[in-house]
């Protein structure tokens, strides 16, 4: 078996980066939560982002930033205050 290593302070993989890929890891921060890869030295980080790529499945950049983002439907109304008076 041909292991190609990815992050060598943690001994991670690229198919161990790929199966995590497949598990639904879309940046390297999910990756290092899966496995630590990256979370030393960090030299690793790039080729870990290069690994996961643009995924399907993921969300993009302004797909993120609409979920950020408060639309005025989705925010509740503030509850009515009784007058105790
Ligand atoms: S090579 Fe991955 S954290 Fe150092």
């Amino acid at each position: 078996m041909n292991r190609v290593y990815v992050c060598h302070c943690f001994g991670i993989t690229e198919a161990q980066v790929h199966a995590h890929k497949e598990s639904g890891a879309c940046t390297p921060r999910d990756v290092a939560s899966a496995c630590k890869a990256g979370t030393d030295c960090g030299s690793c980080v790039r080729r870990i982002q290069a690994l996961l790529g643009r995924g399907a499945g993921c969300a993009s950049r302004a797909e993120l930033q609409a979920r950020l983002t408060p639309t005025a439907a989705a925010v509740p109304a503030a509850p009515a205050v009784a007058d105790a008076a």
